[in-house]
């Protein structure tokens, strides 16, 4: 296949940490909701196989704990049967010559009591509800109010996450992303939105970055800083979670990041293109709240959000990334860096409705690479 030009620093090799990749094209975290049973199958080993191109994929968020699970069909990595299955998930990509790690998840206060063992009401920060909703056997339906994760039971979370970590070793991948983004467990922790404690882990910004910097320390020594990265997604309010000074708090969690020999920092930077070149006030100060948070980290940085191949490799190209992140483009094209080495078109996108769940294959593994 001939290279379209001026891609070479999408497509230079890279050491991200102790994973070696083939090139510099990584596709993001999405959730597609197709594993009823919260065990990884058939459907999910072809999805990502197919996908085995890029550079390295981060897998749809995982579920570190059942007390983690906040919505139906989504997996876990925290029984035998779920390791099993990511482990066919690995084989598959390692046979393809890509590289893979999991996104470890602990969704919070964005669940519903009938996705808790127990029926229990699930954990946050604090006992602050969202005004949100997720989906449950019976379609959407509001969040249950959270209670608060009493102090003593932090060592405990941070567990679950050490856990998953060692159980995504013997899965066999590559690396993990500790999902710190989204409105997740742990944003609930660091924003001021939602965190009202009053211990060691609310309050100041430091004492709000705690479970998030305990969790990638524990961690890094469980399988090695080289295997460990976090995902962040610091301008964006997410599932009604935010923070009154985001600048100041992700500044902080990143230059503490800074100090550690972790092998990424996957950032989550804009949502919707019109953003980053729209010249108004929001947007503006989104791209230099991303711009003041990239600079207080000089380790591997993967830049994430409307990214095009052009703008990626001039992403890297400057210095500014070190790898990028494709979402959306990935649905619809199993094939993306295939396609953006040879210049080529890509396909369609893919229908919204087909992003999550009840649609089985369709819209999920029936995607036609250039070659078919
Ligand atoms: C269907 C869908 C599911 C997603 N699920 C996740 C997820 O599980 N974890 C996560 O961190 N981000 C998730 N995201 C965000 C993507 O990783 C990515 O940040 C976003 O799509 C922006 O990148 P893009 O402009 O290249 O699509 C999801 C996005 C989409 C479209």
């Amino acid at each position: 296949m001939s290279q379209a030009p001026g891609m070479e620093h999408l497509f230079s090799p890279l050491q991200l940490g102790e994973v070696a990749l083939g090139n510099r094209v990584v596709m993001a975290p999405m959730t597609r909701a197709r594993v009823p049973n919260r065990i990884p199958n058939t459907s999910t080993v072809t999805y990502y196989a197919q996908r085995a191109g890029a550079g390295l994929i981060i897998t749809e968020a995982t579920t570190v704990s059942a007390q983690g699970n906040g919505s139906v069909a989504t997996p876990g990595i925290y029984n035998r049967q779920q390791i099993t299955g990511w482990r066919r998930v690995t084989d598959a990509v390692h046979e393809g010559g890509g590289k893979i790690a999991v996104q470890l998840w602990h969704t919070g206060r964005v669940s519903h009591a009938s996705q808790q063992p127990d029926n229990v009401e699930p954990v946050s920060a604090s006992a602050v509800a969202g005004n949100v909703l997720t989906f449950t056997e019976n379609g959407f339906e509001p969040t249950t109010p959270p209670r608060a994760l009493a102090v003593d039971e932090i060592p405990g979370v941070v567990e679950q996450f050490v856990q998953a970590a060692q159980n995504a070793m013997l899965a066999g991948f590559d690396a993990v992303e500790i999902h710190a983004g989204s409105g997740y467990l742990l944003d609930q922790f660091m924003r001021d939105g939602t965190n009202q404690r009053t211990d060691d882990y609310g309050g100041s910004v430091e004492n709000r970055c705690r479970l998030t910097l305990e969790i990638v320390d524990a961690v890094s020594a469980a399988i090695g800083a080289g295997r460990t990265g976090i995902r962040i997604s610091p301008m964006l309010v997410t599932w009604d979670c935010s923070d009154s000074d985001p600048v100041t708090l992700f500044s902080h969690l990143v230059s503490e990041l800074n100090q550690r020999p972790i092998a990424f920092l996957d950032v989550l930077e804009r949502n919707d293109a019109s953003i980053a070149v729209s010249g108004d006030d929001n947007a503006d100060d989104n791209e230099a709240g991303v711009r003041r948070i990239r600079e207080a980290f000089s380790g591997n940085y993967i830049a994430n959000g409307c990214y095009s191949g052009a703008s990626a490799n001039a992403a890297i190209a400057s210095g500014y990334a070190t790898a990028v992140g494709f979402g959306r483009d990935y649905i619809s094209n199993p094939d993306l860096a295939q396609r953006l080495l040879a210049g080529a078109r890509l396909n369609a996108p893919a229908d919204p409705i087909d992003y999550y769940g009840d649609g089985g294959d369709k819209g999920y593994i029936d995607f036609p690479s250039l070659a078919e």
